[in-house]
């Protein structure tokens, strides 16, 4: 079955990154992959094409493929924009549009990267471990919102509101990857003191004792989730929580693995009629403004982006092994972007250096 790609690079240190990936599509071609890839304009490189950082037709188009990669978007250039056709404009439609609800942001630690850590080596080497973040739902869009005024004084109002089937959804996600890593997923709330927390814990349970026994499902409360998270990351596999409990404990368990240029996400949606589920694939990172244009950016979180795209989109399990693997020996070489620092067993190489390697170490493997 072929499988359609459309590339949306973006700005500054995106187009940069981007390459790279590129170059590791070309070489699953040559393997016999049946890659079919298009490029399109997104952020400020299609508001300078067309004046909007997101044409209906590029919309339509990321509608139409099995994955989207997309580099980052945004700059200094475009700062002063008006809000309505702002880059970030763009990427906040892909998602809604495609209805994107389930946010994985993996927090895998090398372990030549394992110094690099804001803990202790032995707590992170080899760290993988998954957050999966509910993104369309939840108190960031909850009604009724605002700031109103009560008397003498202003009430800030912000509404944390799941409905079952938003809950069901996002935990399906969840058990589905489950069963592509190591079959466990942990779900975060706080029950003890929000009714959402109790829906949330009973919905999970329900869809696990319905579709998914074969997973091993365990509850946390959420609070003592981020605990755990810097006590002993590694007892986790899957962590599926909600919006904002999954942007904090995402974010912390981010810190676990060093350089913000290593870190990739993909946001998916509900299975499309070929089964495989609507998804955009993006490094974490930004556009890198203070480092675009000098070809030092480090394109492995673009890389590893596209890794998660062979293993959630296209099965590609021992694929995607494959290319972390090589990601992993290029590191134990001592290859080093400058974002990942340097000591006297190290080398310091640029974007596509560093791209070149990977591929050498693919055909290695
Ligand atoms: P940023 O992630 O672009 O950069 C933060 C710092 O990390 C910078 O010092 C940068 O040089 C470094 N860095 C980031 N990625 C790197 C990589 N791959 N290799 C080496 N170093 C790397 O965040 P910042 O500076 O806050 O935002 C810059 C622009 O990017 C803004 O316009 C912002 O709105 C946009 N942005 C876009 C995102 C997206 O497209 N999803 C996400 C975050 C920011
Ligand atoms: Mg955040």
């Amino acid at each position: 079955m072929t499988m359609k790609l459309l590339i949306l690079a973006g700005d500054g240190i995106g187009p940069e990154v981007m390459a790279e990936v590129v170059k590791v599509i070309e070489w699953h071609k040559r393997q016999g992959l049946d890659f079919v890839v298009s490029h399109d304009l997104v952020g400020g490189a299609a508001y300078d094409a067309h004046g909007t950082p997101l044409t209906d037709a590029t919309m339509e188009r990321a509608q139409g493929v099995d994955a989207v990669l997309l580099g980052a978007v945004g700059g200094p250039k475009y700062d002063n924009l008006d809000f309505s056709v702002k880059p970030e404009r763009g990427l906040l439609r892909l998602r809604k549009e495609m209805d994107l609800y389930a946010n994985l942001r993996p927090a895998q630690c090398f372990d030549a990267l394992a110094d690099h850590s804001s803990l202790k080596r032995d707590l992170v080497a080899g760290l993988d471990i998954m957050i999966v973040r509910e993104l369309t739902s939840g108190v960031y869009f909850g009604e009724p919102r605002g700031v109103s005024r009560e008397g003498n004084e202003r009430v800030g109002i912000n509404t944390h509101r799941y409905t079952e089937s938003e809950i069901a959804r996002v935990a399906r996600s969840a058990f589905e990857l489950a069963r592509k890593r190591s079959n466990r997923v942990c779900s975060m709330e706080k029950r003890n003191v929000m009714e959402a927390g109790i829906l949330w814990h009973d919905v999970v349970e329900e869809v696990h004792k319905a579709e998914y026994a074969d997973v091993e499902l365990s509850h946390m409360l959420a609070d003592a989730g981020a605990m755990q998270i810097v006590r002993a990351p590694k007892q986790f596999d899957v962590i599926v929580t909600d919006n904002l409990f999954g942007d904090l404990l995402s974010d912390c368990a981010a810190m676990l693995t060093g350089s913000l240029g290593m870190l990739p996400s993909a946001s998916l949606g509900a299975p499309m009629e070929n089964g495989r589920p609507k998804a955009l694939y993006e490094p974490v990172h930004g556009s890198a403004p203070d480092i675009a244009g000098q070809g030092k950016a480090n394109p492995i979180a673009c890389i590893l982006s596209f890794a998660m795209a062979l293993r959630y989109s296209f099965d590609l399990g021992a694929e995607a092994d494959r290319l972390e693997a090589a990601v992993e020996d290029v590191l134990a070489e001592g290859l080093r972007t400058p974002d990942l620092g340097q000591d006297e067993d190290t080398r310091s190489v640029g974007t596509q250096e560093m791209g070149d390697a990977i591929l050498k170490a693919l055909d290695a493997r």
